[in-house]
């Protein structure tokens, strides 16, 4: 199982869970964050010149998924955040060693897989 960590554009948001709905990627988290993404600006200042990082606002999306969707929900993300300018964001993948469903008490696998029809 991976954590997939998207942080992406605001205004991608709808596209990207558009492109994970259509993968039949089901469950996920997104919560509003501030992101640097390397791009600095000199700025001038009386005592000479400084670099001022911004904080841009982005979109953070946690998915949990088994192995058969780990392909899907990448391609999914790459194809629907971007844009092609800079700021398009990132993908991070870790493993996860575990994961629980509360309400049934499945794990691993089974607590990832979706439950279609269930809810
Ligand atoms: N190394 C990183 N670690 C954690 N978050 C990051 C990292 N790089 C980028 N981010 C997050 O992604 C957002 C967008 O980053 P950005 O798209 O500028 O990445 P980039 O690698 O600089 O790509 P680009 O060349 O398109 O600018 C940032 O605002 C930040 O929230
Ligand atoms: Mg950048």
């Amino acid at each position: 199982m991976k954590l997939i960590v998207a942080i992406i554009r605001p205004d991608r948001l709808n596209e990207v869970l558009e492109a994970l709905y259509l993968a039949e990627v089901r469950g996920l988290t997104a919560s509003r964050v501030l992101g640097h993404g390397g791009e600095t600006e000199r700025v001038e200042t009386y005592r000479g010149t400084t670099v001022k990082m911004d904080l841009q606002e982005k979109v953070r999306l946690e998915i949990g998924v088994s192995e058969p969707f780990v392909e899907v929900t990448i391609k999914a993300i790459l194809g629907s955040a971007r844009t092609g300018d800079v700021g398009d964001g990132k993908v991070f993948v870790l493993d996860v060693e575990q994961v629980y469903r509360i309400r049934t008490g499945e794990k691993n696998e089974a607590a990832v897989t979706p439950a279609v029809a269930a809810n």
